[in-house]
């Protein structure tokens, strides 16, 4: 396959690409599970434990959504899309805060041309490219922004001849630069929100940016390299894509995909330790042809530094950004902090690969109400999810005793250690949002093809269980659990599935998904999550946009708003053909929300030239809160 090819492929796709999996699970089995419990579901295939699965009133919620009237939601739904534009409820408005292109600094300004992108000089000093997380904070009464550029389309960047691959080490800057992390301060003005351009607080956080390493794994032999012998500092923050913020205010990003950055130009290292993570072969952006850092034939350790939560003050543009390396390496989705009743710091995180799995960090430590906790988050203990039929589920230390690995191996290696310790496969964990009004959490997770059909990359077995009762799940579902005690840092919880997406029109089996899910308010591929203040839940999809087939009726990405209570989902926007909508944070008086649209397809928003990936904002007319 060329490059060009390469590059066309999703970021999960790519993976497969270079490290097909074969059909190993023992498909028999899942398939006499599947007839075994056809009578009992009625028709349904691999339904996991059954009807259990679903939890307190969700089959009943429809019906106690619709006597309340809309009681928790200010707003009508909004029916489906399939153009090129954002829509939004009769009574909200909405309009573009930044664009992929849009200068920080004021010698950026006219940086972004239709036809030719963002040149290198001005990549670093340019809002980047495909939004994804983001967090707003009160930086002194001032509004900062910290909002992660996922990634970068090369063929939208670089000259048309290069079709999409770099062909110096100057595209290579350009492309770094337009990834990683934007601090902005905005401000309202009589035009809305804007960008503060030239504040002191703006800041890029690129794959070049200087960071280190905290935490067990720092200055451990598997991260050291030849330009870090110490293994104490790396440059870079990479593949950024949910993002989570401290009880102390900081901002959390989280490198999801780093992987497909590395690439080998010789002899390359081997092993399950490697494998696992899909690094080896060509990288995506063929940056080991010209930076030897991401060359793992020179620099084997180099992945190694990669793959973290890392931590950055957004009140402090010279601060450095810290590596946490205790939250483990994997592809983390985003990461959601919570004060735990007995005091301790409690971070969720999905790593979102099809069959990998949930995991929780807990801290040795308590945090005091006005501290800088930052290193609480370099001494706890990594838990992995395991999920019971009974709808019980437990978090499974992940320690020398029940792994068989090195306390620094398994920050380094945490996906092998979660399969040595036992944790439950899970649909693609994409974000986790914990309910601010009641110990619970909820995790998306998104989908997955290969449930049922074949093993994670480790080769466990991933036929269906019972938070993932489909096989060949196309559609996603969402799992929510209840601590034990009401006590984020206790290692067992009950669980359910509070919702799981599907096409009622289509299936009259699991496929039409749970009872809370109607022709009105499909959607597939939950992604980015948040509760607001009120306690709903808000619920952003990256799916298949396509509206046709098993997707008819869903039309393009969207967000939608969900009662934790009544399990009612109803549709509040939805993004242009081809974009996902990503990352959601609210201004300080709540009467703003800013959203996230990656990778848009058509000339959106501009009408002309290329299309730009933006955060927008949204508001009601009236000027109410709306988060
Ligand atoms: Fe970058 Fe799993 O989404
Ligand atoms: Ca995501
Ligand atoms: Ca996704
Ligand atoms: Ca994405």
């Amino acid at each position: 396959m060329s490059d060009k090819t390469l590059i066309d492929l999703s970021w999960d796709d790519f993976d497969e690409h270079r490290d097909p999996r074969s059909n190993e699970n023992q498909f028999d089995t899942v398939v006499e599970k599947a007839i075994s419990r056809r009578g009992f579901l009625g028709g349904a295939l691999a339904f996991g434990s059954g009807a259990a699965v679903f939890g307190t009133g969700l089959f009943s919620s429809t019906t106690l959504a619709q006597a309340a009237g809309h009681e928790k939601f200010a707003f009508e739904p909004i029916d489906i899309a399939t153009d090129f534009e954002v829509h939004v409820p009769a009574g909200y408005a909405h309009d573009i805060l930044v664009r992929w292109g849009d200068p920080l600094w004021s010698e950026a300004n006219g940086a972004y041309s239709a036809e030719t992108g963002v040149s290198v000089a001005m990549s670093d000093k340019v809002f980047g490219e495909n939004t994804d997380g983001m967090e707003l904070f009160d930086v002194d009464g001032k509004e900062v922004i910290a909002v992660n550029s996922e990634y970068v389309n090369p063929k939208i960047n670089l000259p048309a001849d290069s079709e999409g691959t770099p062909q110096s080490a100057d595209e290579v800057t350009l492309l770094k630069n337009l990834q990683g992390v934007t601090v902005m301060e905005i401000a309202r003005g009589d035009a809305g929100y804007q960008v503060v351009v030239d504040s002191p607080l703006n800041r890029r956080i690129t794959h070049e940016t200087q960071m280190v390493l905290s935490g067990p794994l720092a200055g451990h032999a598997l991260v050291q390299t030849h330009a870090d012998p110490e293994g104490m500092t790396v440059k870079g923050t990479m593949n950024n894509c949910g993002s989570g913020r401290t009880l102390w205010d900081t901002y959390l990003t989280c490198e999801e995909n780093f992987n497909g950055y590395f690439g080998a130009t010789g002899a390359e290292p081997t092993g399950e330790s490697y494998s696992r993570y899909g690094i080896g072969g060509e990288g995506r952006y063929a940056y080991e042809l010209f930076d030897p850092r991401y060359d793992i034939s020179v620099e084997p350790n180099e992945p190694h530094r990669h793959g973290f939560v890392t931590e950055i003050n957004p009140a402090d543009p010279t601060s450095t950004p810290v590596k946490r390396t205790a939250l483990g390496r994997f592809k983390h989705e985003n990461a959601e902090m919570v004060h735990a009743k007995d005091g301790r710091v409690v971070v969720y995180m999905g790593d979102d690969e099809r069959g990998e799995y949930l995991y929780k960090f807990v801290s040795n430590g308590v945090w005091e109400v006005g501290t800088d906790g930052g290193a609480l988050l370099d001494d706890g203990t990594l838990f992995v999810a395991k999920f019971n039929d009974d709808m019980t589920g437990e978090w499974l230390p992940l320690t020398p005793e029940t792994t068989g690995m090195e306390a620094a191996e398994i920050l380094c290696f945490t996906r092998m250690a979660a399969s040595a310790a036992g944790g439950t496969t899970m649909d693609r964990p994409e974000w986790v949002a914990a309910n601010p009004l009641k110990v619970e959490a909820y995790c998306a997770l998104t989908n997955n093809k290969n449930r049922g059909v074949s093993p994670n990359a480790g080769g466990d077995d991933t036929s269906v269980n019972a938070p993932n009762p489909r096989e060949t799940n196309n559609y996603g579902q969402i799992v929510r659990w209840t601590p034990a005690d009401e006590n984020h840092a206790s290692d067992s919880f009950g669980w359910d599935l509070y919702v799981m997406a599907g096409n009622p029109t289509i299936y009259d089996n699991a496929y039409a998904g749970s009872d809370n899910i109607n022709p009105g308010n499909m959607f597939n591929s939950p992604d980015g999550m948040a509760f607001d203040s009120q306690g709903m839940l808000w619920i952003q999809t990256d799916g298949d946009y396509k509206n046709e087939g098993d997707f008819a009726g869903m039309g393009n990405n969207q967000m939608l708003v969900g009662d934790p209570e009544s399990g009612e989902i109803i549709r509040f926007m939805t993004v242009p053909n081809g974009a996902e909508v990503t990352g959601l944070c609210w201004n300080l008086d709540k009467t703003v929300a800013f959203v996230g649209v990656q990778h848009p397809a058509g000339s959106w928003p501009d009408g002309n030239g290329k299309p730009r990936s933006s955060v927008v904002a949204v508001w009601r007319e009236d000027g109410a809160v709306i988060g």
